[in-house]
């Protein structure tokens, strides 16, 4: 297998001309580490040039480099790292073929989240995953991020998993258009209208909370909506503690772990906050948390985060996956 074309480590991208393969092209457009230098289709691309086969859909542009690149197929595929941008029933065995032929594969999908063919981790949250699972030097795997809404989620919660407080989660999301691929849902389903119903995503959301958060038998509701939001999920959480905490408290825990995570967790004083189009800004991998209230008892907190889930939620959080590996092995 190749290493690399040029200085910086070659990527390829599976799922290229989708909504979370085209903000992973942008999200590594200048990265100083790595370079996507291939792009993997479907029979029916293969041979095709990108720009002539993609649906260009992000207001940052598509970079020159990748315009002009070949689709190739699986077989032909000679990077170390990919990244998997697929829906699930293709990675399904894709990403293990390749994992089988010693590449690195950083997926999106969930076909493999709790799996044993897979790590899943968040990195300011359980890189030690990772690390105990590399494998032998030319040997391959699969790293896979969380659904969307926990790969946000999970930063919010964070903080009170850690300080052992959690007793219950209850959660209702909000889940924007672009969460469910392109085209996803008709604009006639979605327009001026709300969705009570998203395939298969609370019990997603339950297992692989369970599974981040080493709580498995932990009791966690979970109520997914589908909204008429461009970009940005959004979740109305309400935890029960395992002791009284006031809210003034409960912010100081907030807005520590964040100072102590790069700035990646926001706690917003401002009671309209966090909005999708006036809290996200681009490539943003922060999670936003307001609304922070006392719940049912004093036992219990309320707040709402919103994240990009095309972002931290899925080509970010496969770059953060892969700049850890990365780390990890130098
Ligand atoms: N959208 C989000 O916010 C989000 C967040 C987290 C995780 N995810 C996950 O990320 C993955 C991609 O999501 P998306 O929203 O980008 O979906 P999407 O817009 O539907 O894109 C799917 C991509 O996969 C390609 N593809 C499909 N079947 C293939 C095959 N057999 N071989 C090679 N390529 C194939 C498609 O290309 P063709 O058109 O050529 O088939 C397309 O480029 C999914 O597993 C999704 O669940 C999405």
């Amino acid at each position: 297998m190749k290493a690399g074309f040029n200085m910086k480590t070659s990527v390829a991208l599976m799922g290229a001309s989708g909504m979370v393969g085209q903000s992973i092209i942008t999200a590594l457009a200048d990265d100083p580490t790595f370079e996507i230098v291939e792009v993997i289709s479907s029979e029916k691309r293969q041979g095709k040039v990108y720009e002539a086969e993609t649906n260009w859909l992000l207001l940052a542009p598509c970079p020159e480099k990748i315009k002009a690149l070949t689709f190739k197929s699986l077989e032909d595929l000679e990077s170390p790292y990919v990244i998997s941008a697929l829906p699930a029933d293709a990675a399904e065995t894709m990403e293990p073929a390749l994992a089988d032929k010693g590449h690195i594969v950083f997926s999106n999908a969930a076909a493999h989240r709790l799996s044993d063919k897979a790590v899943m981790i968040v990195p300011e949250i359980n890189r030690e995953v990772l690390k105990k699972a590399l494998p032998a030097q030319n040997k391959g795997m699969i790293v896979t991020n969380p659904n969307c809404v926990v790969a946000i989620v999970s930063l919010a919660l964070a903080p009170f998993y850690e300080a052992g407080l959690v007793k219950t989660l209850s959660m209702t999301t909000l889940q924007s258009a672009s969460g469910a691929g392109y085209p996803g849902v008709s604009s006639m389903d979605l327009l001026g209208n709300v969705v009570p119903y998203i395939q298969d995503e609370e019990c997603k959301i339950i297992a692989e909370l369970r599974q981040l958060f080493q709580v498995p038998n932990q009791p966690i509701s979970v109520q997914c909506n589908r909204v008429p939001v461009r970009v940005g999920h959004m979740a109305s959480i309400e935890l029960e503690l395992t002791e009284p905490l006031s809210v003034v408290d409960a912010q100081k825990i907030i807005t520590q772990w964040g100072q102590s995570h790069d700035g990646m967790l926001i706690f917003h004083d401002d009671p309209t906050a966090p909005q999708p189009l006036k809290s996200l800004s681009a490539n943003d991998m922060r999670v936003h948390v307001g609304r922070l209230q006392t719940g049912l008892t004093d036992r219990h907190i309320r707040f709402c985060a919103l994240g990009d889930n095309l972002t931290r939620g899925a080509a970010g959080a496969a770059i953060a996956n892969m700049n850890l590996y990365h780390h990890l092995r130098r």
